[in-house]
């Protein structure tokens, strides 16, 4: 069979920006440098009065369509990925269907409609499920289009609150795709955890410590099982290795645990170890806390190294771009990932068809998921037509009053006026609740 994967992706981030290292930090009296580089966060995308998970998921799919030239037929099915849901029975896919019609000639009636739900990972769900589906057979030559949408607020003055971010992320997934190609090899690392949640409520609930350690726990174990698919895993196999980022901060913490994990035993380490020494092993130990101290005394070490930093500098920095300028945005995260990743290669001339990238999911609650994707053909031709650098340059820049207002506006236990601080253009907007409390929405 053909190969199955992302054939286009389109990005619509919220039209508003929280800048972090001044607004923010000012008004929390913070060291920019918290920001800048202790969470690796500059500002947050947020979204303006008209704009929700639906308005931003229905403006990416458009912009895809429109550039892939499809029609409501060629979809058989639309899955949304979010976190954010205000609807326990129906899914926001049936709203931004609602929206394209709007737009488009024809319908969806015969595409399958979902929402997955498992924190930021459902975004990675949906697209395997797509790949399954189409490996099936059931997809009858029509493609599937995923959209991970979020908007990913937290409470006022919680910790989380420099992470927030808005917007979504549409990808088609088909056969020969255009972008990447997935691979059926897939290890997970799943545990019932409560590191993050949002119990029947807006905003999470968020041990922000032990969630750095869940995410770094399961990602481990999925990238062990990944390498128990695969005849080896070397971090220099992969020209990229976008990880879901809820703050870049993060990224750096994992990728120095995988590049540990994954040169130990490989000549790279013997190489290592004329500066640094061998990894400390176990079985080396009379008690755990010793062996753990020596390992972080290791890795102190290790994250020192030419070897580590060019690594990282290649194949991991780039993955972090536009998470910098957006924030967290859950389902979303590591597939602008992703797209950073290949906008770096591509700005920088390199030509990447046929090499290869890890991708790691990750999800609170708790689950990890790592895949390769090998790079196709016309990967150029689909990231040189993304707009998202213009679409971040031309946010509104919001003062930290203004950033109180619209977060009580998006506070669905505040009845505040709806100030909406920049101008809808070609594109759905929230219009009103209807009379059974569903949202509507119109194009302008
Ligand atoms: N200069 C340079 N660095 C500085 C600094 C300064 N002046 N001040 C602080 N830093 C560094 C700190 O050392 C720290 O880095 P390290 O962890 O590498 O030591 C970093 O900046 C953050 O500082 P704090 O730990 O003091 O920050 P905090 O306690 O205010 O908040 C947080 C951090 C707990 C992660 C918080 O942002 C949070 O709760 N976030 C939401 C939860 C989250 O994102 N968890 C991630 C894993 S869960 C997940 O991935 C799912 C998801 O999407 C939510």
């Amino acid at each position: 069979m053909s190969s199955i994967g992302i054939d286009a992706v389109e990005i619509w981030s919220g039209n508003l920006e929280l800048d972090l290292t001044t607004t923010f930090a000012d008004e929390k009296g913070d060291d920019p440098e918290k920001y800048a580089k202790g969470l690796g966060l500059h500002a947050s995308s947020l979204p303006d009065a008209y704009e929700d998970i639906v308005t931003m998921g229905a403006n990416a799919a458009q912009r895809l369509m429109d550039r892939k030239e499809l029609a409501p037929e060629d979809v058989g099915r639309i899955d949304v990925a979010t976190e954010s849901s205000f609807d326990n029975s129906k899914p926001v896919s049936t709203y931004i269907a609602g929206c394209l019609e709007q737009v488009y000639d024809g319908d969806f009636h015969h595409a399958n409609k979902g929402e997955r739900k498992f924190a930021c990972i459902a975004g990675t769900q949906s697209l395997n499920d797509a790949y399954n589906w189409i490996r099936a057979g059931r997809n009858r030559g029509r493609a599937a289009l995923v959209v991970a949408t979020d908007t990913a607020l937290y409470a006022r003055g919680d910790a989380g609150e420099a992470t927030q971010g808005a917007g979504a992320i549409a990808m088609l997934v088909d056969e020969d795709p255009s972008l990447v190609a997935l691979s059926p090899e897939q290890g997970y690392g799943s545990a019932d955890e409560t590191d993050f949640l949002k119990p029947n409520q807006q905003f999470p609930s968020v041990d922000g410590k032990r969630s750095i350690q869940v995410y770094l726990d399961r990602m481990l174990e999925a990238g062990q099982q990944f390498e128990t698919q695969t005849s080896s895993v070397h971090p220099t196999d992969f020209a990229y290795i976008p990880f879901h980022t809820p703050f870049p901060g993060m990224v750096r913490k994992v990728a120095l645990l995988g590049f540990r994990h994954t040169v130990r035993g490989t000549p790279m380490e013997e190489h290592l170890a004329d500066d640094i020494g061998l990894q400390p092993r176990e079985t080396e130990f009379d008690d755990r806390d010793a062996y753990e101290a020596a390992i972080r005394d290791y890795m102190d070490d290790l994250r020192q190294t030419d070897e580590y930093e060019g690594w990282y500098a290649d194949r991991i920095e780039p993955t972090l771009a536009l998470s910098r300028k957006v924030g967290n945005w859950y389902t979303g995260s590591v597939h602008i990932a992703r797209v950073s990743a290949l906008l770096d290669a591509y700005s920088a001339g390199k030509d990447l068809a046929g090499d290869h990238l890890l991708v790691g999911s990750y999800g609170s609650g708790a689950q990890a998921e790592m895949h390769a994707e090998t790079v196709m053909d016309g990967w150029q031709n689909e990231i040189r037509q993304l707009t998202i650098d213009d679409q971040i340059a031309d946010r509104h820049d919001l003062s930290f009053e203004e950033y109180e207002a619209i977060h009580d506006v998006h506070n669905y236990d505040k009845d505040v006026p709806r100030t909406r601080f920049t101008t809808p253009s070609s594109e759905f907007v929230f219009d009103g609740w209807g009379p059974m409390g569903e949202r509507q929405y119109r194009f302008v």
